[in-house]
């Protein structure tokens, strides 16, 4: 899976997306890293579970994903588990991420079904999986919901935006085969920030559920919409193949059967699949990073500059005690730049 050197900057990076998370602080680094944006059940986290070949979201109607989760998937052949960075508890059991997620929502918004942009930071370690990070968002909605602010439709855009405007995100464009693309929520606010379509990268879900006579091949082919990345098409397991508790590694063989049984879909079904479409994922996110350095380390040495300048005007003064803690934020802060610095420093010296 590409070159050693580039496999290892995807570490480093989530390390530098923690210690800004860490501060409670917004990364003002762009970072690169994927989004995943799609109306509500469009299936955003059936793909984002099959990555990881484990039931571990919350599912439900209404919106379930109330804030962003970033999901840093990481390489593992020893043990595999979860960990979330607002707690040091090691998580084996993927059922009790679940409830963690579900639990850490409802305590980071106002109310039972708000929604909130400060993220959920979660780190899976697996063998089943690519160095990767998701972000996955709240599904946009057309439909307020009881107890909903009558405003989610907006705030739900605007946290959507707030990731994929970012010249440094990639768009993980989810659109299901079952309704028209030209439609598609998806696509069209990817269109809005990433207009050439430069950085988008179109998932087709539910091909399995197209009328009979009708399939996706003009999209897959990328004739339809056309994406400067492509399409990869998927077919996830169904609300009753969940209810009736098929793996998830039973549902990929089916999904692979499907693609290379189906008459019309036959000669793509190597460039088919959940498991074809994280191989391409990880690739361009890698190639992303590498492209990036440059600015990473640009943008890097200017917050660092202005830190230092920062913690020497502290130094000068007579701290009272409430001035006493944000100096020493900076001076962590401060800490973790430079720890980094080093080592995105070690990747292109
Ligand atoms: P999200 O709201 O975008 O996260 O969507 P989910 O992943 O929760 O999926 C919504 C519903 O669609 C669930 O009942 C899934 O089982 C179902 N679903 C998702 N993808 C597929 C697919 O490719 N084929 C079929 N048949 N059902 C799917
Ligand atoms: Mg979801
Ligand atoms: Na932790």
């Amino acid at each position: 899976i590409g070159n050693r050197g580039m496999d290892d900057l995807i570490p480093v990076v989530n390390k530098l997306q923690d210690a800004f998370s860490t501060l409670g602080r917004l990364c003002p680094l762009d970072l690169p890293q994927i989004a995943v944006v799609g109306s509500q059940s469009s299936g955003k986290s059936s793909v984002l579970e099959s990555f990881v070949g484990r039931d571990f979201l919350p599912r439900g109607g209404g919106i379930v994903t109330r804030r962003p989760l970033i999901l840093q998937l990481l390489y593992s052949n020893q043990s595999e588990y979860g960990e979330f960075l607002h707690t040091n508890r090691k998580f084996m059991d993927f059922n009790e991420i679940r409830k963690e997620i579900e639990a850490e929502m409802d305590r980071g918004t106002e109310g039972e079904k708000g929604v909130s942009s400060v993220p959920i930071n979660l780190k899976i370690y697996s063998s089943h999986v690519l160095n990767l990070t998701l972000v996955d968002l709240p599904g946009l909605t057309k439909v307020a919901v009881k107890g909903q602010p009558t405003a989610i439709e907006k705030l739900i855009r605007d946290m959507i935006m707030e990731y994929i405007v970012r010249p440094n995100c990639l768009i993980l464009a989810i659109s299901p085969a079952n309704s028209d693309l030209a439609n598609s929520d998806a696509l069209q606010l990817a269109r809005e920030v990433d207009p050439s379509g430069t950085r988008t990268i179109g998932v087709i879900t539910k091909l399995d559920l197209m009328d009979e006579g009708t399939d996706a091949l003009d999209a897959l082919e990328n004739r339809l919409i056309p994406l400067r990345r492509g399409y990869v098409g998927v077919v996830n397991r169904s609300q009753k193949a969940i209810e009736e508790r098929k793996s998830i590694d039973e549902a990929r063989k089916e999904e692979k059967q499907f693609f290379e049984n189906h008459p019309v879909y036959r000669h793509l079904a190597e460039k088919m699949g959940t498991i074809q479409l994280q191989r391409v994922l990880n690739q361009q996110l890698e190639r992303h990073i590498c492209a990036s350095v440059p600015h990473i380390k640009s943008q890097l040495a200017k917050e660092v500059a202005l830190l230092e300048k920062q913690v020497r005007e502290f130094d000068q003064h007579d701290l009272s005690n409430n001035e006493k803690p944000a100096a020493r934020l900076m001076q962590i802060l401060q800490r973790f730049s430079y720890e980094y610095w080093g080592e995105i420093n070690g990747f292109t010296s």
